[in-house]
């Protein structure tokens, strides 16, 4: 394994290049990035009864240049047995991997993540979060924090650039430090599973170097072993279409409406009916959306082209609903009754059919069109795509041409370039393994989002486990034994 040797002196990097000449890096400010510089306290935690020890690594910078040294850290936490030449579950201090949790939710800004304290996890007494499992399970765990859409500095692509920071952080210091940082497993929720999507997919893309100099990133590179996603909230450009694809015809809604202050989301229910002017825009796009599948070439397993027709029919719809029938499925097969799921046609303990219009009516609308890039900039992410001086601004075409607001603007084409994972999936892109999850009982985006990124993961090659569990409203976290039953082999798979 290649491993970078960090020579950190007085604000100085010295790394050997390839030819062997010297390369100096002139850091302008005070952050050392060199791990070996920082300190820890003991603490442990218990899970399934057992105690675990480990070291916290605490508000490590992971920038030279941090332009909000509050939301450019990072919190690394090591098994007390990696300092004694100990193993958990087979794992060494030079093999363990090192879990990736980001605790984004709502592009807003997000503090590093603290075991007993996730922000995803389950928040009943007595259970745990997917860091406190991760160190029982004998992996290093290295959870960012990221710039977010409410302060001027952290527009898009502002939490991109700082994850891929915080891996370019890891892999620097990868020989200094326990754990394997060729063995990075990034995951988040909602708007952290996008995230942690892009992660994976725009591994050392040049697309976003500029930004990871200006910061003053590690000089090591960004790509990652595997990704995590629960219910990611990605390809923001085309969801305004791919929702109307789904909710067209369920014209009552009962609207989430998220405020938030700091990190924190709060959630408000507003029960409405489409306006006839909402009604409109909603079959538009709809109208657009076969296009947009069409354009994407994607292909089911079996080789078969996944395609939309005018109306929104056609393979790629019965594709979205051959992961609802296989949820329903599982739920047969353990015995529950689903017989007053209308949606669903059911011959002998076998679903035959599923009614993906009423499915949709079932699910209920959540947002109002168009969903994200809202006309009268009102989203969170008319937010996310704001710059330093514009708060907000539109980032479709369409909502653009509706827009409310005369004096409203685009957001740069280069910047919603960086924001969407499809334009950098390819048989390239280092991240092999891909687990994606989204409840069947989630309107926050359509289930068109997470078939076309698992469509365009599998015709690039990789290996993507995704399902619908079912009735599992907008969450993550909810599967930690699963989740990491599936990292273990991923990591123990013999590369292929
Ligand atoms: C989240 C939820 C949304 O509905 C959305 O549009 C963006 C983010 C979230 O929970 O992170």
């Amino acid at each position: 394994m290649m491993k970078f040797k960090p020579a950190l002196l007085a604000g100085i990097l010295s790394l050997a290049c390839g030819s062997g000449a010297a390369k100096t890096i002139e850091v302008s400010q005070g952050y050392g990035l060199d791990f070996r510089t920082q300190t820890y306290t003991r603490q442990s935690t218990v899970v399934n009864g057992q105690t675990v020890a480990y070291r916290a690594y605490e508000n490590i910078v992971y920038v030279a240049n941090p332009v909000d040294s509050a939301y450019q850290t990072i919190n690394i936490y090591i098994p007390e047995a990696y300092f004694n030449g100990g193993s958990i579950n087979g794992y060494t201090a030079q093999t363990a991997p090192i879990f990736l949790p980001n605790q984004i939710g709502g592009y807003m800004p997000a503090k590093a993540g603290v075991p007993g304290k996730g922000g995803f996890g389950p928040s009943k007494e007595g259970q745990v979060d997917a860091m406190q499992v991760a160190l029982a399970r004998g992996y290093v765990v290295a959870s960012p924090s990221a710039r977010g859409r409410t302060a001027a500095t952290g527009k898009a692509p502002a939490a991109i650039v700082d994850l891929k920071a915080a891996v370019r952080y890891l892999r620097f210091n990868d020989a200094v430090m326990a754990g394997d940082a060729e063995k990075i497993i990034s995951n988040g929720t909602s708007a952290g599973g996008a995230l942690s999507v892009l992660l994976g997919a725009s591994g050392n893309q040049a697309d976003y170097e500029p930004y990871l100099q200006q910061l003053g990133a590690a000089p090591a590179k960004d790509h990652i072993f595997a990704v995590s996603a629960y219910c990611p909230i990605s390809i923001l450009d085309h969801a305004d279409a791919a929702y109307e694809w789904q909710f067209n015809g369920v014209n009552d809604y009962q609207k989430m409406d998220i405020s938030m202050i700091d990190y924190h989301v709060e959630r408000k229910l507003v029960n409405g009916t489409l306006t006839n002017e909402q009604i409109q825009i909603s079959g538009s796009l709809k109208a657009q959306f076969p296009a947009y599948v069409n354009s994407l070439r994607l292909r089911d397993p079996q080789g078969r082209a996944l395609r939309l027709d005018a109306q929104g029919n056609g393979s790629f719809k019965n594709y979205v609903a051959s992961f609802l029938r296989r949820s329903a499925q599982s739920q047969l097969d353990a015995g529950k009754d689903l017989s007053s799921r209308n949606w669903l046609t059911i011959r002998n303990g076998k679903v035959s059919a599923v009614d993906f219009a009423a499915y949709a009516r079932a699910t209920g609308r959540q947002k109002t069109p168009p969903a994200f890039d809202a006309l009268d900039l009102s989203s969170g992410e008319n937010q996310l795509f704001g710059t330093a001086t514009t708060d907000k601004q539109h980032f479709t075409a369409f909502s653009y041409q509706h827009r409310a607001n005369a004096q409203a603007t685009l957001a740069d084409p280069q910047t919603v370039k960086l924001m969407n994972p499809m334009h950098y999936i390819s048989r390239h892109i280092a991240p092999q393994h891909w687990r994606i999850r989204v409840g069947t009982a989630d309107s926050d985006t359509s289930l068109a989002i997470a078939a076309i990124l698992t469509a365009k993961l599998q015709n690039s090659g990789k290996r993507v486990d995704f399902a619908l569990p079912w009735d599992v409203p907008h969450s993550g976290d909810y599967d930690l034994d699963e989740l990491f039953d599936w990292m273990d082999k991923t990591v123990r798979q013999p590369r292929g």
